[in-house]
């Protein structure tokens, strides 16, 4: 084959030279990082056919890419589902979802009451103020859930597996029975559970969704989310995706799939070491409510172990602090010296976080009070470290705040 490149200028060969390589023999291990945004075939019918959906491949990197591909199929495998589809954030995958599933003006929702604080405002300020109704509720009431679903037929049902930051559980086969009854598609945000815990698509769910930012990359250096359901609604959603733009880059599907392959271990990890975290916090005399699963006085212990298999109760502990505030909260965060007051979760570091005013910021004061927020509420994303030097650290820095 002739050198395409051969007697060009400088310039020219500097933007082509050493690109489009003839197809390689061998496999990477690994997938690689696809940056491209453009494909190329060798017949323009190829091209074609693939922005007529007659054929897979790729042409544009907002209609998809090899690497978000990839980390697709390895989601939908962990969470039993039929196809996955990837997004640059959780938030950004909750809306294309919902949007995919039909909830627009004129159609209903029913919300769990102590969803995340960004998914309440998505649910109470944009939907909401674009015509869907929402209502709020408690999940584990079934009998209020069974009433609201007669009266209003909603389209859909929305509720964390294990809630933030209350971290109450929910009956998801009970609930997709219901669900069902009127119609209704279950959407479970499975992001503290994770499928190593529950895979709610096995127990009745119709949707999974995850901040993969969390638990699944695992190492806090990567924003994506991911929605796992049948090829038909998966269909719906990515036509939306395809009009908003909200894909996940390549660089992060890349990380979130490295973050995957650990996932299991982490998981182990974060269970036993939150369970120990929990018990070693009821014994501290500044701590006057724990709330984890694995807690026999949690109410949702027995249900944890049936949805859960025995496999653990998650990383995520809450707790209260003694007559505290924010300002008594933020001096505690500012004596701990291992635990990082980071707003996030899931990361193998340990974090502690003030509800109030991060994740639940969106909600008033009021509605934080409904839902059971209190001014001395803190939430802790247990890492994977030595769990003594994680107790030994909220032991130093809770002394600190009693003597000062
Ligand atoms: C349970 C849950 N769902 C969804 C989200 C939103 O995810 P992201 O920050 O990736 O948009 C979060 C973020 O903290 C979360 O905790």
């Amino acid at each position: 084959m002739s050198d395409p490149l051969k007697d060009k200028d400088l310039s020219t060969r500097a933007v082509h030279a050493g690109e489009r390589a003839p197809r390689p023999d061998f496999t990477p291990v690994v997938t690689p990082i696809y940056p491209s945004i453009g494909y190329l075939y060798d017949d323009m019918d190829d091209l074609d056919a693939i922005f007529a959906g007659a054929r897979e491949g790729y042409v544009y990197t907002r209609y998809g890419s090899p690497t978000v591909t990839a980390f697709e199929a390895a989601i939908a495998n962990l969470e039993e589902g039929q196809a996955a589809l990837a997004f640059a954030s959780g938030m950004a995958a909750i809306h294309a979802a919902l949007l995919g599933l039909g909830l627009r003006a004129g159609t209903s929702a029913l919300v769990a009451q102590d969803v995340y604080g960004a998914t309440y405002a998505l649910f109470d300020r944009l939907l909401a103020s674009q015509g869907v109704d929402v209502r709020f509720l408690d999940m584990a009431d079934l009998g209020a859930v069974e009433g609201a679903c007669e009266a209003l037929r909603p389209r859909v049902l929305f509720l964390e597996t294990i809630s933030n930051p209350l971290l109450k559980v929910a009956d998801i086969p009970a609930l997709a029975q219901l669900a069902h009854a009127c119609g209704a598609a279950l959407v479970v945000d499975n992001t503290f559970a994770t499928p190593y815990l529950c895979r709610p698509l096995s127990i009745g769910a119709d949707v999974v969704i995850h901040s993969a930012t969390k638990y699944i990359g695992g190492h806090g250096d990567a924003l994506g989310g991911v929605v796992v359901t049948s090829t038909e609604h998966r269909h719906a959603m990515y036509e939306v995706l395809k009009m908003t733009g909200a894909n996940l880059g390549p660089q992060e599907a890349w990380l979130l799939m490295r973050g995957l392959k650990t996932l299991p271990l982490r998981m182990a990890r974060h269970c036993a070491n939150a369970l120990q975290v929990a018990d070693g916090l009821a014994h501290m005399g500044e701590v006057t409510r724990v709330l984890y699963p694995g807690r026999p006085d949690h109410a949702g212990h027995r249900l944890a172990t049936r949805l859960f298999g025995g496999q653990g109760y998650g990383g995520m502990v809450a707790f209260e602090l003694r007559d505290a505030d924010q300002e008594k909260v933020f001096r505690f965060f500012q004596a701990l010296q291992l635990c990082l007051p980071a707003t996030t979760l899931g990361d193998v570091y340990t974090l502690v976080l003030y509800p109030a005013h991060s994740s639940h910021r969106a909600l008033s004061a009021a509605a934080r009070a409904r839902v059971g927020i209190g001014p001395g509420l803190v939430r802790m994303s247990v890492g994977i470290e030595a769990v003594e030097d994680i107790l030994a650290d909220v032991k130093q820095a809770l002394d600190t705040v009693r003597y000062e």
